[in-house]
């Protein structure tokens, strides 16, 4: 069964909009893992405007579960994955005007720095190490020549799909990149945008995706139902649309 992560960067947004201490994301994280959660999420981004160092070791000291520290290849917040060791590194592009992430990160041209980045985060204790990618097959050939072990493909165009034609071209380009994938021996998470809407026709077609990872739409429904409501809810449209090969 396909693993539900929840990011839950949005908590820290909303905290920090009133320069608060709350709503507090390691308490969110407990309430998603109540409801079912099989991890976390968050992205430490450079200008820290959501999670921030002190949530991040808190996450890593006192949470037992499986953490994906979401990060950019800068210098400052690899070493700070290094010394965190998360189970999941999942490499992202970065850039500070963006309203949230906006693509795939270009391991064609990131090649160098990834080869450089890669076998430190192996070092430091990190088992799995993931690159967030469109589904292009040189994106994908390229991240197992880098050394990654899984990827994470981009959902988003087909979550912002304008048309069906358009969403029916996307959800067959990621079908072809995840069975590349797989046979190139990574693992396929996959992840942005995803809902208990778009969810469906995703995960019934896309094969050998271990794990997602959401964050914006289940935060935005906890407003009405609840956090551990929400998580149990699109756990169980996971449950329900999964993939039979
Ligand atoms: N995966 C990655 C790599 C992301 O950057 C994000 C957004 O932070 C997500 C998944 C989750 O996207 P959403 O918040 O739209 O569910």
């Amino acid at each position: 069964m396909t693993k539900l992560l929840i990011n839950i960067d949005h908590v820290a947004t909303l905290r920090n909009a009133r320069r608060e201490t709350f709503p507090d994301p390691f308490e969110a994280a407990r309430s998603c893992l109540a409801g079912g959660a099989d991890g976390i999420v968050f992205h430490l981004r450079e200008d820290r405007r959501h999670i921030k160092d002190a949530d991040v070791r808190r996450f890593a000291d006192e949470l037992d579960t499986k953490l994906d520290f979401e990060l950019s290849l800068a210098p400052e917040i690899v070493g700070i994955c290094c010394e965190l060791s998360p189970q999941l590194a999942t490499l992202v592009p970065e850039r500070r005007e963006e309203v949230t992430t906006e693509g795939g990160l270009d391991v064609l041209t990131q090649r160098k720095r990834l080869e450089q980045v890669i076998p430190r985060l192996y070092g430091s204790g990190v088992e799995e190490v993931a690159l967030f990618v469109d589904p292009v097959d040189d994106q994908i050939r390229a991240s197992a020549e880098v050394g990654a072990n899984a990827i994470e493909l981009h959902t988003g165009d087909y979550a912002n799909a304008a048309d069906p034609i358009t969403r029916a071209a996307v959800l067959s380009d990621m079908v072809r990149a995840a069975r590349l994938a797989h046979d190139l021996g990574l693992s396929v998470h996959a992840g942005h945008g995803l809902d208990v809407h778009n969810y469906p026709d995703f995960g019934r077609a896309v094969p050998h995706v271990s794990e997602v990872s959401i964050g914006f739409a289940i935060i935005a429904r906890s407003l009405f139902i609840g956090l551990e409501q929400a998580v149990a809810e699109m756990r169980s449209v996971i449950e329900q649309h999964a993939h039979v090969l």
